[in-house]
């Protein structure tokens, strides 16, 4: 039963890092696997939706003919390819770890070294989640957070502030959760309640947080 609810509509997930180029051989980034958002795809797949996964440089693979993957590198490439299908969108969850900042210029040549100090200009990447919930119409809109204090208090100001029905908030004080690891722990949180679920493979989470996202919506 549960498996014919998501039939029928159109998923878009954002997951892994962003990479934002320095010169032509360097970039910042982060350790963002891709496992979550992957999984996430996998099982909205498996549920019968299309779904329109848009990753960053990660080396995980697909399994569903159900999933369209658009491969991407920098934030502003993924804020592009989100707007792109967002409209058609009746679910957008993102889990995509984004960089915050990139580089302001890109050199055209490998940066040499010289100086012992060098200093980098950065500039803050657009908030691709921000602005889903500015446009959001339809959309069931669905956030992730890492936090290290405070963290329920802080996602709760994300849920309001980034205008998300949802948020998957995992932290960082669990053994056992986060990046590149294949389990997480994580509390879903919305305006009204706050659920907390144990560790279990990041497959598990994905079944919960579809589970509990599809009570809300297809009432
Ligand atoms: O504000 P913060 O980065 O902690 O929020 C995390 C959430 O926002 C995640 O769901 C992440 O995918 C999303 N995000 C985004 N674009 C950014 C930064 C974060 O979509 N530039």
């Amino acid at each position: 039963k549960v498996e014919k609810k998501l039939s029928e509509k159109t998923v878009l997930i954002t997951a892994g890092p962003t990479y934002e180029a320095i010169d032509p051989v360097r970039f910042i980034g982060n350790h963002s696997s891709g496992k979550m958002g992957f999984a996430l795809a996998e099982e909205a797949a498996k549920r019968g939706a299309k779904v329109i996964l848009i990753s960053g440089p990660t080396s995980q693979k697909i399994e569903n003919k159900n999933i369209e993957l658009h491969r991407i590198t920098s934030a502003k490439e993924m804020f592009a390819k989100v707007f792109e299908y967002y409209e058609s969108a009746d679910i957008a969850i993102a889990s995509a770890a984004v960089a915050d900042y990139a580089p302001k210029e890109i050199a055209s040549e490998k940066i040499k070294k010289s100086e012992d100090f060098m200093t980098l200009e950065l500039v803050k990447n657009p908030d691709i989640l921000k602005t889903m919930g500015e446009k959001k119409t339809h959309q069931f809109l669905v956030g992730f957070a890492l936090e290290t204090n405070n963290e329920e208090q802080n996602a709760k100001q994300k849920l309001n502030k980034k205008n998300l029905d949802m948020i998957v908030l995992n932290s960082l004080q669990d053994d056992g959760a986060g990046f590149k690891k294949d389990t997480n722990k994580i509390k879903i949180i919305t305006k009204n309640e706050i659920l907390d679920f144990s560790l279990k493979s990041k497959k598990a989470v994905a079944k919960d947080i579809f589970d509990f996202a599809e009570t809300q919506i297809l009432k």
